[in-house]
């Protein structure tokens, strides 16, 4: 979905996240695996003070809610996002909209919990830096853990008459999200983790004992080493595809004042 007319950058910004996060919605593996998560830790919710940070339609909000929170604030710092939130929540005493950045909300009472979805497919190239700037403590963040993985493979196995090698050469150096439609891969070279407080915003990767010439990265996510789910079993995050061009790789983020500049360089 695309916006086809001008608006303000700052309206853009808006509109298109909106457009984005209606896509995420459409995503039931990705919403039932945080529904599972939420439900299996049941008690870090039930009478407890909640945050969830950026609530987009509300829906994890809910089920917070529903599972026996004692308070939960929903912040959202999108307006459109806030407005069919707040639609959807209108009817729960125990929830509490505010629409700000979660970096200048500042809870009245301490926060038991917080749940976020702040992944990038590429792990770090979302919002999820933005957690490292609360001005509270939860005791439970959910979930807790994240990777980023890698697979170097033989790119005979994946072009077809549409995205030919020759393709795949010209796009040397970039990273494309869904360039294959090969959800069944699963990367399991650990490239890059996220826990909170570990600040950690590049990585350099050596792949010269990897054969093959097309790397595939996919995010998975876990709280406390349990599995969440993963990229291309959730429609939400699509495996990153590159052709190969070298031994060795830096990845870097920096975090802007919304979103994550991607920096990916061959080194050798
Ligand atoms: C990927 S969506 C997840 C929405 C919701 N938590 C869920 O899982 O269904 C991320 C949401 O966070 C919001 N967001 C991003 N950065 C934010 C920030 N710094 N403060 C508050 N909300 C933010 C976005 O507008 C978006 O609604």
């Amino acid at each position: 979905m695309d916006i086809m007319n001008d608006f303000s950058a700052a309206e853009f910004d808006r509109l298109d996240d909106l457009l984005a996060f209606v896509s995420i919605y459409d995503d039931d593996n990705r919403t039932q695996a945080y529904f599972n998560l939420l439900d299996k830790n049941v008690k870090n919710i039930r009478d407890k003070v909640c945050v969830e940070a950026g609530c987009g339609f509300g829906i994890l909000a809910e089920h917070l809610a529903q599972l026996g929170a004692k308070k939960v604030y929903a912040v959202e710092a999108n307006q459109h996002l806030y407005d069919i939130a707040a639609h959807r929540l209108s009817s729960y005493r125990n929830v509490e909209l505010v629409c700000a950045d979660i970096r200048d909300f500042s809870p009245r009472e301490p926060v038991h919990l917080l749940v976020h979805e702040f992944f990038g497919q590429l792990l770090l190239d979302e919002d999820i830096y933005v957690l490292d700037q609360l001005t509270f403590v939860p005791k439970v963040i959910l979930p807790n853990q994240a990777r980023l993985n890698i697979s170097v493979l033989p790119a005979s196995e994946f072009v077809d008459a549409c995205v030919t090698q020759i393709v795949l050469e010209k796009l040397k150096g970039a990273l494309v999200a869904g360039l294959f439609d090969a959800n069944n891969v699963q990367p399991e070279q650990l490239i890059l983790t996220w826990q909170p407080g570990l600040k950690t915003y590049q990585t350099i990767v050596d792949i010269h004992d990897s054969p093959g010439d097309v790397l595939c990265f996919g995010l998975e996510i876990y709280h406390d080493d349990s599995f969440v789910c993963r990229a291309g079993e959730c429609d939400n995050w699509s495996l990153v595809w590159t052709p190969r061009a070298g031994d060795q790789f830096l990845l870097k983020f920096t975090p802007a004042n919304r979103g994550t500049f991607v920096q990916f360089r061959w080194l050798k």
